[in-house]
């Protein structure tokens, strides 16, 4: 199918593929999830202005379209506060959710009418992380009544399951995370299914044989690491290292975008702040991810959005190398302590490559056709700018600032 789009200011056209049968999340889900600014102070009304702040800033157009609400919004166990507590299930075991959220089904509704999407969360154990009711021997009650409620996504995250089994070998975690892809699977409703546990038993192996459409690979990146280096390159190195189990419908998740404004989790009352990160480091770390075909999750607050996150979030050929269709992972075609060369082959012929400087300093970081394997001459176009900067035949090079990236889209020339 062929989209044309013409006004004053020219024309444009694109081709898609449309593609029907039983696999979901041919591409990363991109959209937003509410943890690393909101915590366990999430309310129905944030999610609300959330999902109105994708449309309004115009993220909803380069497809950020899934709205997520994280950990906090079941019924805490062990507390005296009656807006949380209470009994966590009804007379026939359907989770109630808290006074924080009185109308789930309107809320996915709502969400819906945006043309977006809706994720919740549960853990497969007794509780979540955060304290609040998880799955746990309800499991099909949950699955029934998240799809009731409406949602199209569930991020299942293993928290106090260890409680009931510590076993972490593949064939233990497999037990749970196998037990809910198959009841999402039954449902009559394609719901997107999140594995949360890490990366414990080498859950790139197994994750697409319990029906997931993504896992995640470590630890939580967090304020802590998110907002200063070395911690999301770290992030990235680990989730780079898996390459070769991501392809379409079941991806990597190196966790979210944590840029703008963001929350603290260790501090609940803490004031959020505007990320630490320089603008270089913002620009590497959304090229990381894009390299890395990864979920693209904006973690911060979507009613503080500046112009310059928006830029960062929503370069259109930054995210096409996120989203191409051959949904590889990008390959390492060199890593040092200071540089990293990352290649990814894209559907349409064309090779992604993005030179990372990992040093403080300037660095000239150069390749060539050869270590790409590609041979002939090759129109170079730099992502970011979206300009078309050379036309070589056997290599390029160029100057990269300290924490810096060039990311390149090589076409070969006619
Ligand atoms: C874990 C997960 C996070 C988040 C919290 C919620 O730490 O890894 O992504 O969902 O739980 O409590």
């Amino acid at each position: 199918m062929t989209i044309r789009a013409a006004n004053s200011a020219g024309s444009m056209e694109r081709s898609f593929t449309i593609v029907a049968g039983d696999t979901i999340g041919l591409t990363p889900q991109m959209g937003w999830n509410d943890w690393y600014s909101y915590y366990s102070r999430i309310t129905q009304a944030d999610v609300h202005s959330a999902a109105d702040a994708l449309v309004s800033s115009g993220m909803a157009d380069y497809d950020y379209q899934f709205v997520d609400i994280d950990d906090a919004w079941a019924r805490r166990l062990k507390t005296t506060d009656p807006q949380l507590g209470g009994n966590t299930r009804d007379a026939e075991g359907n989770i109630r959710p808290n006074d924080r959220f009185p109308n789930m089904a309107a809320l996915t509704s709502y969400i819906h009418s945006l043309g977006l999407k809706a994720g919740i969360y549960t853990s497969p154990g007794p509780s979540t992380c955060a304290g609040f009711e998880g799955s746990y021997q309800h499991e099909a009650d949950d699955a029934r009544e998240f799809a009731r409620w409406g949602f199209d996504l569930l991020k299942y995250d293993y928290c106090s399951y260890r409680s009931v089994s510590p076993d972490l070998s593949p064939a233990g975690l497999k037990k749970p995370y196998g037990m809910m892809g198959d009841l999402l699977k039954g449902l009559d409703r394609d719901v997107i299914y999140n594995l949360c546990e890490y990366g414990k038993g080498d859950v790139w192996q197994w994750g697409e044989q319990v029906s997931g459409n993504s896992w995640r690979t470590t630890g939580d990146l967090g304020v802590e690491k998110g907002d200063t280096l070395p911690g999301f390159y770290h992030v990235a190195f680990a989730n780079m290292a898996h390459a070769e189990y991501a392809h379409s419908g079941a991806w990597n998740d190196p966790d979210y975008i944590l840029i703008g404004t963001v929350g603290d989790a260790r501090h609940s009352n803490a004031p959020a702040h505007q990320t630490n990160l320089s603008a270089e480091e913002q620009y590497s770390y959304m090229s990381l991810w894009s390299m890395m075909a990864a979920p693209l999750f904006f973690a911060g607050e979507m009613t503080h959005l500046d112009t310059f996150t928006l830029n960062v979030l929503c370069n259109s050929e930054v995210i096409d190398i996120d989203q191409d269709s051959l949904g590889q992972q990008a390959r390492v075609l060199r890593q040092t302590g200071d540089e990293l060369v990352l290649k990814k082959k894209l559907d349409d012929g064309a090779t992604a490559v993005a030179l990372f400087n990992l040093s403080g300093s300037v660095r000239d970081i150069g390749v060539s056709w050869q270590d790409l394997a590609l041979a002939g001459t090759f129109v170079t176009r730099d992502v970011w700018r979206q300009q078309d900067v050379g036309h070589e035949a056997s290599s390029c090079s160029t100057t990269v600032a300290p924490h810096s990236v060039m990311l390149m889209r090589l076409t070969p020339a006619k």
